[in-house]
């Protein structure tokens, strides 16, 4: 099988697009809500955007050149979206508003705002930290930061934010985070220089338009890498995911947790590794997740907890008290989910235990809203005898509109 663009690459393509100078082509652009997200306010922003399917153009302006929106723009349910854009917005000489639906409105915004005010940015929120954000037109200056968590959004908004200020923008990580901004900000021609987890981006470059493809999403991936764990006889091949080594460490946990998978074909685009992973039912062992693997893995826990709960020693996560602030609390959601299969959970302020060697029962479920809930209690129900419901199962879409028919699609 073959999936969808990686989300995280999307939007940032997309974004770095609309700066610069001339068309820039996506292909394999990701099919997500959150994606399209961007691209409307892409538009929104007065940039011309062409799509066709996973095709898209967009006519970058250069630094210079976005226009005054003339309605508040929509995140969606897009955090990616909200913060990694506020660093532009925040340096135009006009005024603009960004807000998101139910669930965006209650993630935190002072992570940005605290930063991007220090730069000189003026931004107004929904008591003082929610959206949506109302941001006024200012010069920006730079700033030397160190992450108080580790964010790649964060991250990438003052890197953003930093092509538009005078002087260095120095980003320092507690833990490394996903580094596709990096190297996308190099590829369209701006000097970054990462050492570490220190990062600089200097000001006002002239981006170059570029022709890219957009690798399989990993995140994406991991649902059928644990669906066929789970599931005795699988046996999946799934071409073309991104391997970018800040987010492969879910490959590298998964063997260690005893999983049958290897990769092939490998390839480079775009600065983006990526290749081919097959991975065959496993006896899984467990393991802990914690410190600085929390946040390599922490889009992909909601799924590793229902491994581990068919694993043989069971799985402990630590360190992970962001999954609390993610589309839902995905600590609580997750326990609820498996409470109601059945399956016994302790949770943590910052993270969980799933003993292991235990069963899934079939089981009225919910996704609350959040796309990688209903997309990791579609792999549990399919562990489980009998017949699960995934009420608002329709939120896979925000990511991976496919799934259920490619889950379908997959039946021996
Ligand atoms: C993302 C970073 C992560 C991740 C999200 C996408 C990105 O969020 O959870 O799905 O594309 O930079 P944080 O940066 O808030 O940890």
């Amino acid at each position: 099988m073959r999936l969808p663009g990686d989300k995280s690459i999307s939007h940032r393509y997309a974004m770095l697009a609309a700066i610069a100078e001339g068309r820039t082509r996506i292909h394999n652009y990701s099919t997500g809500a959150d994606c399209a997200s961007t691209l409307g306010c892409v538009r929104a922003l007065g940039i011309p955007v062409e799509r066709e399917a996973t095709e898209v153009t967009v006519s970058g302006r250069g630094l210079d050149g976005l226009q005054p929106p003339s309605e508040t723009l929509d995140a969606g349910n897009s955090g990616s979206t909200i913060r990694m854009l506020s660093g532009i917005l925040a340096a135009q000489p006009f005024a603009s508003r960004i807000a998101g639906d139910e669930s965006l409105s209650r993630r935190p915004m002072q992570r940005i705002i605290q930063p991007l005010e220090a730069m000189g940015a003026s931004i107004a929120a929904r008591e003082g930290r929610f959206p949506p954000l109302e941001i006024h037109s200012a010069r920006l200056h730079s700033i030397d930061y160190t992450l108080p968590v580790a964010s790649a959004q964060v991250k990438t908004c003052l890197l953003l934010a930093g092509l538009f200020a005078d002087g260095t923008t120095v980003v320092r990580e507690p833990a490394r985070t996903r580094d596709h901004t990096e190297i996308a900000l190099r590829e369209f021609g701006a000097a970054v220089d990462v050492r570490g987890r220190v990062i600089s981006v200097e000001s006002r470059p002239r981006l170059r338009p570029l022709d890219l493809t957009v690798p399989g999403d990993l995140s994406s991936a991991a649902f059928f890498l644990v669906a066929a764990l789970l599931l005795p006889g699988s046996h999946i091949v799934i071409e073309g995911v991104g391997l970018n080594p800040t987010r492969s460490e879910l490959l590298d946990c998964l063997i260690a947790m005893g999983a049958d998978l290897r990769v092939r074909n490998l390839a480079l685009g775009a600065g983006e590794p990526s290749g081919d992973i097959e991975v065959r039912h496993s006896r899984i062992l467990g393991g802990v997740i914690e410190k600085d693997l929390t946040a390599a893995l922490i889009d992909e826990i909601p799924v590793l907890a229902v491994l581990g709960a068919a694993s043989q020693d069971g799985l402990i996560v630590r360190n992970a008290a962001e999954l609390r602030v993610k589309e839902t609390d995905r600590i609580a959601t997750v326990a609820e989910n498996l409470g109601r299969m059945g399956v016994a959970v302790e949770v943590f302020p910052d993270g969980l235990r799933v003993p292991g060697r235990q069963k899934f029962r079939a089981a009225e479920l919910d996704s609350f809203g959040d796309h990688r809930i209903a997309m990791a209690f579609a792999v549990a129900a399919l562990a489980a005898g009998g017949e699960s419901t995934i009420c608002g199962a329709e939120a896979a879409a925000v990511s991976f509109p496919e799934f259920f028919d490619l889950l379908d699609g997959l039946r021996a």
